[in-house]
């Protein structure tokens, strides 16, 4: 404990960025998926390259081929996840904003696999019931767009999923946000009400995991499909 009062937010940083550094974390194509989002003046809330290294090598112990991902910005963990399943794996991302779509598809191009993703623009909540009629089966789903509706998310995952199917839920921490939602927090509210959900679902055991690091205190979830 001797430490700890040397440990300040910037610190976190530094240390992601080192880590980053040295496990050669991030290469041209995903430094440029990050560039590109930024010159078109959209959040920079793609995960870090830490977390997005954590999603590619969870894809790869899963050995899963198909991945269906939830909110896909600039197409950042898009890449991690497309070059996790390999040339004879698919993604398919779900985004609503047309303009992050666009940006999202030049970014694959340039890391080359954009020949496994298809990029659905869109609700995701009117795209997924599409993906059912279709006869999708996913073995690894990533969700991270607008937490409102991570319940109905969780429920699609498992819908579309199988016995081993993995889900990864980001952003499940919010600055501590989740304990004690506010009146008015819905984003909060319906992360609480997801842990409920999944909590309590007769196939689903999960862990969730807070982390800081280049973005500051958030987390992830895990949760497998029984
Ligand atoms: N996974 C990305 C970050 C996603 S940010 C990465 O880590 O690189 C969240 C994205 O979800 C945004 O692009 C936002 O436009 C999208 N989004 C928000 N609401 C949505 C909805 N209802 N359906 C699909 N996408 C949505
Ligand atoms: C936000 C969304 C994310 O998916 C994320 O990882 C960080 C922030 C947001 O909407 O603020
Ligand atoms: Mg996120």
């Amino acid at each position: 404990m001797g430490n700890v009062e040397a440990v300040t937010a910037p610190d976190w940083v530094s240390l992601d960025q080192l880590f980053t550094r040295v496990l050669h974390s991030e290469d041209d194509a995903l430094r440029a998926a990050r560039e590109a989002a930024d010159t078109a003046g959209m959040p920079a809330i793609e995960v870090s390259a830490q977390h997005a290294k954590l999603l590619s090598l969870l894809v790869k112990m899963s050995g899963s081929r198909r991945v269906l991902e939830i909110g896909t910005l600039a197409g950042y963990s898009t890449i991690a996840l497309a070059r996790a399943v390999g040339s004879g794996g698919a993604v398919v991302s779900l985004e609503y904003e047309p303009a992050h779509a666009e940006v999202a598809r030049r970014s694959l191009e340039r890391a080359e696999v954009a020949d496994r993703v298809e990029i659905v623009v869109g609700a995701a909540l009117d795209s997924l019931p599409g993906l059912q009629q279709r006869g999708d089966v996913f073995d690894f789903v990533f969700i991270d767009a607008d937490k409102e509706n991570n319940v109905a998310y969780v429920e699609w995952a498992v819908t579309l999923g199988h016995p081993g199917t993995v889900i990864v839920v980001d952003n499940i921490a919010r600055n501590g946000r989740v304990v004690d939602p506010q009146p008015g927090d819905e984003q909060a509210h319906a992360i609480r009400a997801m842990f409920d959900m999944i909590g309590s679902h007769p196939r689903l055991e999960a862990a969730a995991i807070q982390t800081v690091g280049a973005k500051g205190w958030d987390g992830f979830a895990v949760a497998l499909v029984s």
